[in-house]
């Protein structure tokens, strides 16, 4: 079988290091990329061409590397977080040309979450609040999938209901997500934790083997599970 070609953008990091040990045999790695070879990269002439990126960085970065993929389109997964809403555009602009995946969290798990919220449509009684629990490197706060969680819940209610979510840094906790929705006489609490990082290595390389198969446009988890 063909191997799918892939370049890692982020490789040295927490989750660049885990794609790499959760890779398997249909992959084949072309570029891995970090600080100290990306601008090379960036100058290299007649490169091999790669099936698809995925991208676990940083927002600066994935900014950087969009403006060589709209010259070089390939396929890209990103769960790149803290993005502004220009850069969210900049991927949604490059989704005109080729497939583009983004997902604040690649756990099936969350995306599994999101669509039990819709659970609460309907019923108006509820005061919200979206609580998450991270190691302390992670450099955006809150999460990208509390303020996913968020927008969910806001779009289920039908108006902008959910307060800010709430955000605790400490440990090496890889990532607790909880939703709580409270009454006058009762209180539901619906929670998710990741129990390791392969989990969203595994989700990345998942929606990578799915994307190159696909047409221009923006994809998430919801899309391909
Ligand atoms: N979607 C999900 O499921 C999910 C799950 C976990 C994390 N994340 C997100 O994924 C991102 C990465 O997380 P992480 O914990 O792996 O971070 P990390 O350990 O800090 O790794 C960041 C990576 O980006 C590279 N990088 C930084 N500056 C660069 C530059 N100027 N040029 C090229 N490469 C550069 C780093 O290279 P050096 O080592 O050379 O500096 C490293 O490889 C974050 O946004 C995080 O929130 C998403």
């Amino acid at each position: 079988m063909k191997k799918i070609k892939l370049g890692l953008l982020g490789s040295s990091g927490r989750m660049g290091q885990e794609v790499l040990k959760a890779i398997s045999s249909n992959f084949e790695v072309i570029f891995e990329l970090d600080s100290k070879n990306f601008s090379q990269f960036l100058k290299l002439k007649n490169k091999p061409s790669v099936d698809v990126w995925i991208d676990f960085s940083q927002p600066e970065v994935l900014k950087s590397f969009l403006k060589y993929l709209k010259l070089n389109p390939a396929p890209i997964v990103s769960g790149t977080t803290g993005l502004s809403l220009a850069l969210e555009k900049e991927l949604e602009g490059l989704s005109k040309i080729t497939a583009v995946f983004w997902a604040p969290n690649m756990s099936i798990g969350v995306a599994l979450v999101a669509k039990a919220l819709e659970v609460f449509k309907g019923h108006q009684q509820y005061d919200f609040q979206i609580d998450e629990v991270h190691h302390k490197h992670k450099k955006d706060s809150p999460s990208g999938t509390a303020l996913f969680l968020q927008k969910k819940l806001d779009s289920v209610l039908g108006h902008k209901k959910t307060p800010a979510p709430l955000a605790t840094r400490g440990g090496g906790v890889f990532g607790i997500h909880r939703i709580q929705a409270l009454s006058d006489e009762e209180m539901i609490t619906i929670e998710h934790t990741a129990l390791n990082r392969s989990v969203f290595a595994k989700g990345a390389l998942w929606a990578a083997s799915q994307i190159t198969k696909k047409k221009p446009g923006f994809y998430t988890m919801k899309d391909l599970i």
